[in-house]
C-alpha cells in the first residue's frame, strides 16, 4: 500500500511506524510538518492510499479527512481524549493504559476506531513509557489498522459511556509542593512531564524547569532543601524523603532564547552551596533500598554487565570517561563475558549535544567529548580477554550506535530503532566508525547507510548484519532476558577458544588508530568552522528552535519543521 505519514515531528514513534510499514513491503513517504497546508501539498503529490499521524498536534484539513482515509494514532484507550494523555495517566498512578488508531474527524480524537491496543504502565517517565511501551503498542494496533483497511473492515464509533475528555495538564497543576508532598508524589509529578515540558520549580533564586526524577531512600532533609550532588544530579529533599534530579533547563521567559536543558549540577554552577558530592554506588544497592546511579556493574557468574543509562542518550566528556573508567574496572573482573548496556531505553545517541551548547567555546567541547567518546569505543574494540556484547535495549543514534558496534556482538530488543548516520548533525562521524560499519554490513551498505541517513529497524539491521541478535521480549523484560542469554553464551563449549581467536586477530590485524586520526581530521575541520551547518543545526536541536540552516528534511534531528524524505 501507498501510507503517507504525517507528523509533527519526525520523533521515535513516526520512525518506528515507518520503519515497520516499509519492513512489510509498504511504500512509505514521510511528511513532517507543523500545518494543514503542507499536509494538503503532502497529499496531493503522493496520492496515498491511507494517511497515517503517529504524532500530530497539527489539525488535518477537513478536505484532506473527507478525500482521503486517514488514521489518527491517539495515545491512550478508547474513549480517553485531550493534548495530555500520558502526562495524565503518569500522574494518576495508572498501572495500565492503551493507544488507539482513529479515523480523523471533524473533533478531535473522536473518529471511529481502527484498532486499539493496551500495555502496562511501569513506573518510568513519560518520554520512555512513550518510546518503548507505547510504541510497542502503537505498533501493533496501527498495523492491525492497516491489515483492516485492506480487508474492508468498518471501524467501531466510539461508545458514549466511554468518553473522557481532558484538557492539557498546565504547569499551576504540575507544581510540586515541596512542604506537603511525599516522594512518591514527587516523582509521579517528574515523571509525569518527562522530558517534556518539565516541571516549573524555583530553586536558589531562579525559575527552572525540572527533568527526571529518582529515588533517594537513604537522604532526609528539610523538604524542599538541597541534600547532595551526585554525577551531575542534585538531591532534593521531601517530606519523607528525597530524589535525584539529574536535569534542569533556566526558565527564560517569553521573547528570549531557550535555554539547553543540562545536568543540573552544570545549570547550577555558581549557585549550588557547599554539598557533598556522593559517589555512585557502582554495584546496586541491596535491601531493597532505592538510589540513582547513571552507571552500575553487577556480576552474575562468568557474565559481567555494565549498563548505564544517561538522559536522552548523550553522552556528554564526563559520561564518557566516568564509563570508561568502570568499563576498566570491569575489565579487571574474572568474567568471560561482559555486557556493555542491557537496560530499557536510550542505548546512546552520541556526544552531549546541550553540553557543548551550553559550554564557553562549543569548538573546543566538541573536540574534548568525541575524543572522550573516542577513548571509550577504543577500549572496547582493543579488548581481547573476554566477549563483549553490547545490548541495546531502545533506540541508539549515530556515535551511540557505533558505541554498541566496536562490541564482538551487538544486540538490540525487538522494538530498537537504529540510526547509524550522523546526516541530521551535519558531522563527517567518528567512533571508528569508518572501521567498525564497513566490518559489520560491507562497504556498500555502510556507505549506504551514512548517505541516506535514514533510520533502521531491529529486523532490518538483523538482516543486513548491523546487529547479530534481536531480542523479542517487552521493554521491562529486557535486562533479564540479555543476562540469560549472555550467561548462556559464557557456558557455552566455544567461549574460551572464541577469546583466544579474538586475542589472535587483534595481534595480527592492523591497529585503528589511523581510522581515529582520519576521522577527527575531519571533525576538527568541522568544530572549527564557525560557518559549518553543524553549529546551526546543534543550536536549533538543542534549543528546539526550527533549523533555518541546511538538511531541514526528515531523516535528521533538524527536522522538526516542514520536511520531507
Ligand atoms: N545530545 C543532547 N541531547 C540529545 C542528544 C544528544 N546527542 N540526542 C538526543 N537528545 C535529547 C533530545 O534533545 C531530547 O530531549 P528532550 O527530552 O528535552 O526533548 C531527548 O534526548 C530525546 O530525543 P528525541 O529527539 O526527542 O528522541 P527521538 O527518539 O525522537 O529521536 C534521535 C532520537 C537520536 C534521532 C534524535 O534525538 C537525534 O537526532 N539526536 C542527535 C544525534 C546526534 O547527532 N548525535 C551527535 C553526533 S554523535
Amino acid at each position: 500500500m501507498r501510507i503517507l505519514l504525517i507528523a509533527s515531528s519526525f520523533n521515535s514513534l513516526t520512525q518506528r511506524v515507518l520503519v515497520e510499514l516499509r519492513d512489510r513491503g509498504h511504500t512509505v513517504p514521510v511528511q513532517v510538518t507543523p500545518d494543514g497546508a503542507a499536509i494538503r501539498d503532502a497529499v496531493s503529490r503522493h496520492a496515498p492510499e491511507l494517511i497515517v499521524a503517529p504524532m500530530l498536534k497539527a489539525v488535518v484539513p477537513e478536505d484532506v479527512w473527507t478525500a482521503h482515509r486517514c488514521l489518527i494514532v491517539h495515545p491512550g484507550p478508547v474513549g480517553d481524549r485531550g493534548p495530555s494523555s500520558l502526562d495524565w495517566a503518569i500522574r494518576d498512578g495508572v498501572t495500565e493504559w492503551g493507544v488507539t488508531v482513529l479515523q480523523a474527524d471533524e473533533e478531535m480524537d473522536a473518529g471511529d476506531v481502527w484498532a486499539t491496543a493496551a500495555f502496562r504502565v511501569p513506573e518510568v517517565g513519560k518520554s520512555d513509557l512513550y518510546r518503548n511501551e507505547l510504541s510497542d503498542a502503537a505498533v501493533s494496533a496501527v498495523l492491525l489498522a492497516v491489515e483492516r483497511v485492506a480487508a474492508g473492515y468498518t471501524p467501531r464509533p466510539q461508545a458514549g459511556g466511554r468518553i473522557r475528555a481532558r484538557p492539557a495538564l498546565r504547569q499551576e497543576q504540575r507544581r510540586i509542593s515541596w512542604e506537603e508532598d511525599g516522594t512518591e508524589t514527587v516523582l509521579r509529578t517528574l515523571r509525569a512531564a518527562d522530558s517534556q515540558p518539565g516541571v516549573r520549580d524555583e530553586l536558589l533564586g531562579a525559575e527552572w524547569f525540572l527533568h527526571g526524577g529518582h529515588a533517594e531512600d537513604g537522604l532526609r532533609g528539610r523538604p524542599g532543601e538541597l541534600l547532595a550532588t551526585r554525577a551531575g544530579a542534585v538531591c532534593r529533599a521531601t517530606v519523607d524523603g528525597a530524589v535525584w534530579i539529574p536535569e534542569i533547563r533556566a526558565r527564560t521567559g517569553a521573547g528570549r532564547p531557550r535555554a539547553c536543558k543540562l545536568p543540573a549540577t552544570l545549570a547550577l554552577a555558581g549557585r549550588l552551596p557547599d554539598l557533598p558530592e556522593l559517589p555512585p554506588p557502582t554495584r546496586p544497592s541491596g535491601r531493597g533500598r532505592r538510589t540513582w546511579s547513571d552507571i552500575q556493574y553487577r556480576e552474575q557468574g562468568p557474565v559481567g554487565v555494565l549498563s548505564f543509562a544517561f538522559p536522552g542518550g548523550a553522552m556528554s566528556t564526563d559520561h564518557c570517561r566516568r564509563l570508561l573508567h568502570a568499563y576498566r574496572a570491569a575489565c579487571t573482573r574474572p568474567t568471560s563475558v561482559l555486557v556493555l548496556g542491557g537496560r530499557r531505553d536510550f542505548f546512546s545517541n552520541g556526544i552531549h549535544l546541550n553540553v557543548i551548547e551550553a559550554a564557553a567555546d562549543p569548538a573546543a567541547e566538541s573536540w574534548a567529548n568525541i575524543n572522550a567518546m573516542n577513548d571509550l569505543v577504543e577500549a572496547v574494540l582493543t579488548t581481547t580477554d573476554r566477549v563483549v556484547v553490547s545490548a541495546v535495549g531502545g533506540n541508539a543514534a549515530a556515535g551511540g550506535v557505533m558505541l554498541a558496534l566496536a562490541a564482538d556482538e551487538v544486540w538490540c530488543r525487538s522494538g530498537s530503532v537504529l540510526n547509524p548516520h550522523y546526516r541530521g548533525m551535519g558531522l563527517y562521524g567518528s567512533e571508528y566508525w569508518t572501521y567498525t560499519l564497513p566490518r559489520k554490513v560491507g562497504t556498500a551498505m555502510a556507505a549506504r547507510l551514512i548517505e541516506e541517513g535514514r533510520p533502521v529497524s531491529a529486523a532490518a539491521s538483523l538482516g543486513m548484519g548491523l546487529v547479530d541478535r534481536v531480542v523479542d521480549c517487552g521493554p521491562g523484560e529486557y535486562t533479564a532476558e540479555v543476562t540469560r542469554l549472555a550467561a548462556r553464551l559464557a557456558s557455552g563449549p566455544g567461549v574460551q577458544s572464541r577469546i583466544a581467536a579474538k586475542k589472535a586477530e587483534h595481534e595480527r590485524r592492523e591497529p585503528v588508530t589511523a581510522h581515529r586520526e582520519q576521522e577527527l581530521s575531519h571533525m576538527r575541520r568541522i568544530f572549527d568552522d564557525p560557518a559549518a551547518p553543524y553549529h546551526a543545526l546543534r543550536r536549533a536541536f538543542t534549543r528546539k528552535e526550527a533549523a533555518g540552516a541546511p538538511s531541514t528534511d526528515a531523516r535528521g534531528a533538524g527536522a522538526a519543521v516542514t520536511a520531507e524524505c
